[in-house]
């Protein structure tokens, strides 16, 4: 039987150090902020942003939260972003995702000051992780990292099979474990023999958006198992892409859904933001 990947205890120690830095820069007389933008009222994210700023009292970093009705328009949000590009208090800038149709979420990511986008979706930021010379690690995928890390799985010459190519997880996952020296296969909805590929993986990530997507017998006896799918199921519980039950009996280690890598994102966005102040002040 797999060791249970505890996210939620990994995400505390995280917070905590992410908490330690935010305290001797207030010492030093600089806050972190963040600003959190909202539009429309998709549940879900409206979720996200209660955890975002719960996230930000606890580890002493000051929030504003815009939320903005279904209708705002393009124009209103760039005016936004600029005013909050160059508010002081405000180190980090988050657009929550999904936004409303019709709106132009790629160039409202590109009118965020490179320096404030703690999410890293920027194509400067984008671009700097494919160097390996990022400022801001990406959230979830550096979450992942902090995971496997936490449960001593190595990562360096190991075979790790990414599912899912997504701008905001699948692509810069396999940047992150690459840099870690892993050896990366992302696979997506046109791979063929996707089971058989991730037969073959040690660490096995799986970021697709569908319930029980990954079955027991795509795990390799041992392996490391990390499941970002944030889905329900047909009683409407939440679940991931893992059927955990199978998996569990044959994986090394496995993150659960809830308790695994969701806390591990709004961590890394504290650890973010602080990173963020420290670099709009010069000390770092
Ligand atoms: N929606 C779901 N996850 C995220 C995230 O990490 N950042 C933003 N901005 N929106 C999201």
């Amino acid at each position: 039987m797999a060791v249970i990947i505890d996210g939620k205890a990994v995400a505390a120690r995280v917070k905590a150090r992410a908490a330690k830095e935010a305290a001797a820069l207030a010492e030093r007389g600089v806050t972190p902020g963040l600003a959190v933008v909202i539009v429309g009222s998709d549940p879900a994210s409206r979720i996200y942003v209660n955890n975002k700023k719960k996230a930000c009292q606890e580890t002493g970093i000051y929030s504003e939260e815009y939320a903005l009705p279904e209708g705002t328009s393009q124009g209103e949000l760039l005016s936004l972003v600029e005013r909050l590009n160059h508010d002081p208090k405000i180190s980090g800038i988050l657009v929550q995702s999904p936004l409303p149709g019709g709106l132009d979420e790629a160039a409202l990511v590109e009118a965020i000051d490179p320096k404030k986008d703690v999410d890293a979706f920027h194509p400067y930021n984008v671009g700097k992780l494919m160097q390996g010379r990022q400022i801001f690690l990406p959230c979830t995928p550096a979450g992942v990292i902090e995971l496997l890390n936490s449960a001593n799985v190595e990562i360096a010459g190991k075979n790790c099979v990414v599912i899912g190519r997504s701008d905001i997880v699948g692509k810069p996952m396999a940047m992150l474990l690459m840099q870690n020296n892993g050896t990366v296969t992302i696979c997506h909805s046109k791979t063929q023999n996707l089971a058989e590929i991730c037969r073959g993986a040690d660490i096995l990530v799986s970021a697709v958006g569908k319930a029980g997507f990954v079955t027991g017998d795509m795990v390799k006896p041992g392996a490391a198992v990390i499941d970002v799918g944030m889905n329900r199921d047909e009683n409407g519980k939440l679940c991931g892409d893992v059927a955990f039950k199978e998996a569990e009996k044959t994986a090394g280690c496995i993150t659960p859904v809830p308790g695994g890598v969701g806390p591990m994102t709004i961590a890394m966005l504290m650890q973010n933001t602080v990173t963020a102040a420290k670099l709009q002040k010069g000390l770092c």
